[in-house]
């Protein structure tokens, strides 16, 4: 893996000039996304600013044009008519001030209907390297572009450490005011939430105090990301939790979690039906926002990082690497928490794919998986085993099994030829609530993303398997039934 001085992460871009023979060399790289949301250069994380505002939905991801690494972070800015059809629209917000000098770090965004506000975290650091954050703002141009609030909004408060970050903006009807949720950490070392409000967006902040989170007052040391909705007459809370481990989560420290409850604004107190849940139960999955001014109280839309802020990944050797997850609709059942991809990622169907015969009694059914598509399974009881992209002689597969008595769902990544983050672990487990009825993968060049039974839990993973390896093999009672998927991301040079 190559290393990087500090002088070159945090370079400043100064002309597309600079990058555009690195576009043009991953262009070329068989695991480029072709329905996915990826960096035109560089690193991709999280997804910033995520908004439908005047029939367009407006997202931005962590950017840095340089390689594979976190260094200086610019927001990239995509747009799409239907959530499915992306086009690259260049640099939102650049680090060209003195508040935000080493980076335009994570943020949220509001539509008034009139205006596109955003709010993200100016990084400032200091020569000796002392970190101040700010809470920015700034508002969508005529131009389409972003336009910054000359100051911030405020700075960090002093009864907190360094890390107060990645503000997102809500409006409660109920109080008539505007709240910003901030990830932070206190001085003694715990995540938690900071909450500030006003009746304007762009003036009059004052810090409300810090979220309860009932029985979670010591749940890891930053939690990054905050994100909250209301869905039907349910709160859903999700972070980020930093720098902890979690049972069944392997040796990684970092994690997406999301409570469902009720929050409430006169307290500042969130409790939780129950614990926290995992977001998503795969490998790769983080940073996760929702979308604002999605027009339906019954449902949210949000999308994530595929990736893991300490891991990196096979296209780091071709300076690049990340993703967006598919934006997925977000319902509350029964007190469960529902995430199925948005409804027009299907219409990217191109053509049926023969899928072999359907396997009774634990007969193997075999096939060639699409570079980009999707895989359907309806599972007709028992234990199930699937292989992924093997190669001509059966070997290198990701494994994905399903142990009908236990209702555990378990993918095991160790046999692939290209390996990665192994330190972390290589096999995680998806606990079911309901014995396995259906599983729906979709499959984009370097990624998976798993959906067991409609939504109710799911799995998702970066995979980079070598050109040829599109070999796959299913052994238990199932039907299976594959489309090989149209691109929908134009993978074009705008800077
Ligand atoms: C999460 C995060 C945020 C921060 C951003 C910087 O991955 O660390 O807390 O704003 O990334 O890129």
């Amino acid at each position: 893996m190559r290393e990087w001085t500090r002088e070159e992460r945090y370079q400043v871009l100064e002309s597309p000039e600079q990058i555009r023979g690195l576009h043009e060399a991953i262009r070329k790289s068989a695991w480029r996304q072709t329905y996915h949301v990826q960096p035109v250069t560089g690193l991709s994380s999280d997804p910033n600013g995520f908004a439908f505002h005047k029939g367009v939905w407006h997202l931005f991801y962590q950017w840095c044009p340089w390689g594979a690494v976190h260094g200086l972070k610019y927001w990239y800015h995509v747009t799409s008519p239907d959530l499915v059809h992306w086009k690259n629209e260049g640099v939102g917000l650049a680090p060209d001030t003195y508040y935000d000098n080493r980076g335009t770090h994570s943020g949220s965004a509001i539509s008034d209907g009139e205006d596109l506000y955003f709010f993200y975290t100016g990084n400032h650091r200091d020569e000796d390297w002392t970190r101040t954050p700010y809470t920015c703002a700034a508002k969508l141009g005529a131009d389409g572009k972003p336009v910054k609030r000359e100051k911030p909004l405020f700075g960090p408060r002093e009864d907190y450490a360094e890390h107060q970050r990645d503000p997102k903006i809500v409006w409660n009807a109920k109080k008539q005011r505007y709240y910003i949720f901030i990830g932070a950490q206190t001085l003694d070392g715990r995540g938690t939430v900071q909450i500030y409000s006003s009746k304007e967006l762009f003036e009059g902040w004052t810090f409300e105090g810090q979220l309860h989170l009932v029985g979670y007052e010591s749940f890891g040391g930053m939690w990054e990301c905050p994100y909250i909705v209301s869905i039907g007459d349910k709160d859903l809370l999700i972070f980020s939790p930093q720098y902890t481990k979690l049972p069944g989560r392997g040796e990684s420290t970092n994690h997406n979690v999301y409570f469902i409850g009720k929050m409430d604004y006169d307290t500042l107190t969130f409790t939780p039906e129950g614990g926290y849940h995992h977001l998503d139960h795969g490998f790769d999955f983080y940073a996760a926002q929702g979308a604002a001014n999605v027009g339906d109280p019954d449902k949210a839309i949000l999308i994530a990082w595929i990736g893991l802020p300490d891991n990196h990944y096979p296209s780091a050797e071709e300076d690049w690497e990340g993703s967006m997850s598919l934006p997925r609709e977000l319902t509350i059942r029964d007190g469960h928490l529902f995430q199925y991809p948005v409804p027009g990622v299907k219409e990217l169907r191109a053509e049926e794919l023969p899928a072999g015969n359907p396997s009774t009694d634990g007969q193997l059914v075999k096939g060639t998986l699409p570079k980009a598509g999707e895989m359907q399974i309806l599972c007709g009881g028992g234990d199930l085993k699937l292989h992924l992209f093997e190669d001509a002689d059966g070997k290198g597969a990701l494994e994905i099994s399903y142990d009908d008595k236990a209702k555990v769902l378990t993918v095991d990544k160790s046999g692939m030829k290209h390996r990665f983050n192994e330190s972390v672990g290589e096999r995680l487990e998806m606990p079911l609530l309901t014995p396995l009825k259906k599983l729906d993968l979709f499959i984009d060049h370097s990624s998976v993303e798993l959906f067991a039974n409609d939504g109710e839990e799911t799995f998702t993973s970066h995979v980079y398997p070598e050109a040829e390896d599109t070999g796959y093999t299913l052994e238990g009672t199932a039907q299976v039934k594959l489309w090989r998927y149209n691109a929908s991301v134009k993978d074009d040079f705008a800077v």
